[in-house]
């Protein structure tokens, strides 16, 4: 991995997906073994999805425990029933919690069922702050600039909230959803502030289809019509990248 000099996010070229998510398993393998309440913010999708099989093989050969440890997810679409295979609540469930000794009412998601869903909001923010705040954030960066679901034009001191999806991302979901007429329109999100709570942020982004957001990231005007800029000047924040993300920031 190589760290290119001078950016915010500082930001790490990794030689391949593996790498970068064995740099976040160490991470958190580090806080879970030594804090006594570890809490982890965990993001949904085929991003994050090698750090999640590399802590359930430390699990699964290490003994890595993970029973003391709180995760809250960033977010969840609103509308879908419960068990819907695309939940994230059934994602996270099936790629990770299942297969870790996590305690089952420690895995937190905004209440998106909630009949009053700003108050679902408020009381998602007060079990993050109750918990300790979270030690380490894992995040995605959509191609818009999406951090959770904070879309563009997503303030700075946002909140957990019910949010309006972008077209393109519900264009990226739809292949998933067997179309667009399937996607959710609405999701409950971490605010960007809150995200910006969090101890540490690590953020991934893979593949050609994120260069130019990358780029973006760290080159545009820190302002809301890209989330993800507000991601700089965090005081331990990192964005670890593959060669083909990394194409347009690469001197
Ligand atoms: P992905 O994008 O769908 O490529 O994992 C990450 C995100 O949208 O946060």
């Amino acid at each position: 991995m190589r760290a290119i000099p001078g950016t915010d996010p500082p930001t790490f070229v990794c030689e391949d997906k593996a790498e970068a998510a064995r740099a976040i398993a160490d991470e958190i393998e580090t806080i879970v073994r030594k804090d006594a309440t570890p809490v982890i913010g965990l993001a949904t999708g085929s991003t994050p999805i090698g750090a999640y099989q590399e802590l359930v093989r430390r699990h699964n050969e290490d003994g890595l425990s993970f029973e003391r440890t709180t995760v809250f997810n960033l977010d969840e679409f609103i509308g879908l029933p419960p068990k819907h295979p695309l939940a994230f609540r059934t994602w996270i469930r099936a790629n990770l919690c299942a297969q870790l000794d996590l305690w089952p009412a420690l895995i937190r998601f905004p209440d998106v069922n909630a009949p009053d869903l700003a108050a679902a909001g408020r009381a998602y923010e007060e079990e993050i702050r109750t918990a300790g705040g979270v030690d380490l954030q894992l995040l995605g960066i959509g191609r818009n600039g999406h951090i959770g679901f904070n879309e563009p034009g997503a303030a700075l001191d946002s909140r957990t909230r019910e949010v309006e999806l972008h077209p393109w991302t519900r264009e990226d979901a739809a292949p998933q959803f067997d179309g667009l007429q399937n996607v959710p329109q609405r999701a409950m999100t971490m605010g960007v502030a809150t995200i910006l709570d969090a101890k540490r942020l690590r953020v991934l982004a893979f593949g050609a289809r994120k260069a130019e957001i990358v780029r973006a990231t760290l080159e545009a005007e820190r302002n809301a019509a890209v989330p993800s800029t507000w991601l700089r000047g965090h005081p331990d924040v990192r964005l670890y990248v593959d060669r083909e993300a990394a194409a347009l920031i690469e001197t």
